[in-house]
C-alpha cells in the first residue's frame, strides 16, 4: 500500500525535476510548471524512470522495462531502470540518451542529446559511469566504463571520457581529457602525464647515431663508402604529439 509519505516524496521530486528544467532550460524561462511538465521530453523520460526504478527496486517483474521501452519509445531516451538518479535531474532535448543498468547519478545533474553513460564490453558488475552531483555533460558525449566524474565537472560536447575526472574540473576531446580544475588550466612540469621522457628510445637513439658515426669514419679510413648505411630511421615509440591530458 503506497502510503502518505510516498506520495509526499513523490511530489517533492516531481517538482524538482520540474523546476530542474526551468532553471536550466533557457528556453523554459517564463514557461509554467504545468507546461514544462506536459511538453519537455526530459521531464517525461525522469518521472517514468522513477516509476520504472521503483518498481525495479520492489522487485515486481517484466512492468519496469515496459516502462523503460514505452518512455523510449516517445523521448528517445533510455534508461535502464536499475540505474540510480538523484534528484533535480534534467535532460535538454534528449534524443539519443543511453544511461546504462549500473550508472549512478547524483544530484542536480544536466545531460544534453546523445549522451550514453555506457559499459565498455561484456563485463559484469559495475560497468557504468558514476556522475557526482552538479556535474554537466554536453551534446554527444560518451563516458564509457565504471569511471568517476567528480562533482561540479563540466563534459564538453562530444568528448569522449574514459578515465575518472576530478571535482570541478573542465574536460574536452577524445581522448577526454582536463583543460580546467578549479578555473585553472593545469600546468606545471607534472601536469603532462603522457608525454613522459622514455629513457630505453633515448638510448637506444644514442647508440644508433653513434653506429652511423663510427660507419662513416671508417669509410673515411679507406673501407668502401658504399657499405655506410643509411641513418636509420627510428620508430617514435612515445606520442610526440596529442593533447596533454593536463591540458597545460
Ligand atoms: C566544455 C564546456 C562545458 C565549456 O566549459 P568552460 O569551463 O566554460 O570552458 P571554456 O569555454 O572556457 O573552454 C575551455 C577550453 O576547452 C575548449 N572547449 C570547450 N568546449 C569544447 C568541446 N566541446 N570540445 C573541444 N574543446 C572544447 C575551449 O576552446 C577552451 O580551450 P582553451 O583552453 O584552449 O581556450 C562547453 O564548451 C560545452 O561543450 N558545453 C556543452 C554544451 C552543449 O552540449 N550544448 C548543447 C545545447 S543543444
Amino acid at each position: 500500500m503506497v502510503g502518505f509519505r510516498t506520495l509526499k516524496r513523490v511530489a517533492g521530486e516531481i517538482r524538482r525535476d520540474v523546476r530542474a528544467a526551468q532553471e536550466r532550460d533557457p528556453a523554459a524561462r517564463g514557461v509554467g510548471p504545468a507546461e514544462v511538465f506536459a511538453i519537455w521530453p526530459g521531464v517525461h523520460a525522469i518521472l517514468a524512470h522513477r516509476v520504472a526504478h521503483a518498481l525495479y527496486e520492489a522487485r515486481v517483474p517484466v512492468v519496469p522495462r515496459v516502462i523503460a521501452g514505452f518512455s523510449r519509445a516517445l523521448t528517445g531516451i533510455e534508461i535502464h531502470p536499475a540505474a540510480c538518479i538523484g534528484s533535480g535531474f534534467f535532460i535538454d532535448h534528449g534524443m539519443g540518451v543511453v544511461i546504462g543498468e549500473t550508472a549512478k547519478i547524483g544530484d542536480d545533474v544536466t545531460l544534453y542529446q546523445g549522451v550514453t553513460l555506457g559499459g565498455t564490453g561484456f563485463a559484469t558488475g559495475k560497468r557504468h559511469p558514476t556522475v557526482e552531483d552538479n556535474v554537466t555533460i554536453g551534446s554527444g558525449a560518451k563516458l564509457l566504463g565504471p569511471i568517476t566524474i567528480g562533482h561540479g565537472s563540466k563534459i564538453g560536447a562530444n568528448t569522449v571520457v574514459i578515465h575518472d575526472v576530478p571535482p570541478n574540473s573542465t574536460v574536452v576531446g577524445n581522448p577526454g581529457h582536463p583543460v580546467r580544475i578549479d578555473g585553472r588550466r593545469p600546468e606545471g612540469p607534472d601536469a603532462d602525464w603522457v608525454h613522459l621522457p622514455d629513457p630505453v628510445a633515448d638510448a637506444i637513439k644514442g647508440l644508433a647515431s653513434r653506429i652511423g658515426a663510427l660507419e662513416r669514419a671508417l669509410a673515411e679510413r679507406g673501407g668502401d663508402p658504399s657499405e655506410v648505411g643509411p641513418e636509420p630511421e627510428l620508430p617514435q615509440v612515445r606520442p610526440a604529439r596529442g593533447p596533454n591530458p593536463a591540458g597545460g
